[in-house]
């Protein structure tokens, strides 16, 4: 691997081993998602404690200050949204010159496997690797997932395959029982989002549990920013992903700094 792409990849992935990446993209066919109403004060109180931040490029320029130190991996995919007919049908929304000129350390775009579109969005991602590695970006393909879809391993440990197959350097993909198949069969790292908001104690158990099968970390965001205390959420995660924390003890951490001022 080249010194770029490697030192990008360092960037994302800890020398642990393990990333706590914030999710912050939701806008981009979500609208103005809960806790993410104004971007910019969410952001930058959540930052200090992720590894890795993920935006669309417009809450990039818009909200978050030049002067950040935390390594960017920029959403590059979209064109449908929530109350669309087509939302699992994205396509390219970001050319790899303007991630480049935004000082990205990677690139994410979303795959549909088994929808009506799987075709289009995988010849995007593959459009998008190549692109990607002419300047050494790593690409996160993120495994979307329809509402009538079975969210079991073997559906995840196939689009992650896939995704890896085609060139991803990292898959963002979804907790399931037996994540640890999921995870042996894809040939990259693997992180889990978060999905929709869960009761603390059990968002904290799914980001032991997918470390304990082996994933690299988490690409988390409602969960974390929808919580009653956000920071003391992050923090929570961030004992689980680094430090080996049990829910438990990280369901402490929550309680210990919920009790802070906000
Ligand atoms: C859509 C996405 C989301 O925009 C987001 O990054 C998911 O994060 P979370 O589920 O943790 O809120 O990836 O496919």
């Amino acid at each position: 691997m080249d010194w770029g792409k490697k030192n990008r990849m360092d960037r994302i992935i800890r020398p642990d081993g393990h990333t706590l990446m914030l999710a912050v993209d939701h806008g981009y066919f979500l609208g103005p998602t809960s806790g993410l109403e104004k971007p910019r004060k969410m952001i930058m109180q959540l930052a200090p404690y992720a590894d890795c931040l993920m935006p669309t490029r417009g809450v990039l320029r818009n909200c978050v200050d030049t002067n950040i130190d935390i390594p960017v991996v920029l959403r590059v995919s979209g064109g449908t949204s929530v109350i669309g007919k087509e939302i699992l049908h994205e396509g390219i929304t970001v050319s790899m010159k303007d991630a480049v000129r935004l000082n990205v350390a990677g690139v994410a775009f979303s795959i549909m496997v088994g929808s009506e579109y799987e075709r289009d969005t995988i010849l995007g991602l593959s459009q998008v690797v190549d692109q990607a590695e002419e300047y050494g970006i790593p690409v996160v393909a993120v495994t979307a997932v329809g509402k009538d879809m079975a969210r079991d391993d073997r559906y995840f440990a196939l689009a992650s395959r896939i995704a890896a197959e085609h060139g991803a350097s990292i898959v963002k993909t979804y907790y399931c029982d037996r994540f640890e198949r999921v995870v042996d069969t894809c040939t990259v790292p693997v992180v889990i989002a978060g999905g929709k908001k869960l009761p603390e104690m059990e968002a904290l158990e799914m980001a032991y549990k997918a470390i304990e099968a082996g994933a690299a970390g988490v690409d988390m965001g409602r969960n974390i920013f929808q919580a009653d205390n956000p920071v003391a959420m992050i923090k929570a995660v961030r004992a689980i992903v680094h430090e080996k924390a049990t829910p438990r003890e990280a369901y402490n951490i929550l309680k210990a700094n919920s009790r802070k001022k906000k």
